[in-house]
């Protein structure tokens, strides 16, 4: 594996954290979650740190967990799925890793998600919000270097997919 880190990115429910795991296992690499780190360190929810702070609070805080994570090497990254939002993210990301954007059909999606009611901008009507930030979001993922469609796949296939990309 030439690439120093592998960072996923992608929709909230596409499956960045599961793939995660399994990826940084079969590779021996260390399996960084941003937004466990961030609520490690600030030892809150990220629900929580919406709430108290608000949304561009947690972004700030975001970048700044990303950049500590991505400073390292050997690592694959999940990311929360609204850090690509942000241009110094997604060039952190581009310069520091293989960047790998999982996406999802709003259908599976919505199956992944409704089983965590904690997620704060999903509250309200879920396939409302979902479908609306499909829409912000549409091509929010695309800087990624690859781009996977998970949909029809398993956690197996995608994480040989990666690798196979990655190298
Ligand atoms: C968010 C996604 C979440 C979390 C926060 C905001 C987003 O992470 O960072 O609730 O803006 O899409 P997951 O993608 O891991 O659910």
């Amino acid at each position: 594996m030439t690439a120093s880190n592998i960072v996923l990115v992608g929709f909230m429910g596409t499956g960045k954290s599961t793939v995660g795991k399994q990826l940084a296992e079969q590779l021996g690499w260390i399996f960084q979650d941003s937004d466990a780190a961030l609520e490690q360190e600030h030892q809150t929810s990220i629900s929580d740190l919406f709430r108290v702070h608000g949304e561009s609070h947690f972004r700030a805080l975001e970048s700044k967990a990303l950049e500590h994570i991505l400073a390292r090497k050997g690592q694959v990254v999940a990311t929360g799925g609204g850090a690509v939002l942000a241009e110094s993210n997604r060039a952190c990301m581009l310069q520091n890793g293989f960047v790998v954007a999982l996406k999802a059909s709003p259908e599976i999606i919505i199956q992944r998600v409704s089983s965590d009611t904690s997620r704060p901008l999903l509250q309200g009507n879920l396939e409302e919000r979902v479908h609306l930030l499909l829409e912000q979001r549409k091509s929010a993922y695309d800087f990624a270097h690859a781009v996977i469609d998970t949909t029809q796949l398993t956690t197996d296939e995608i994480t040989a997919l990666i690798i196979q990309q990655a190298e």
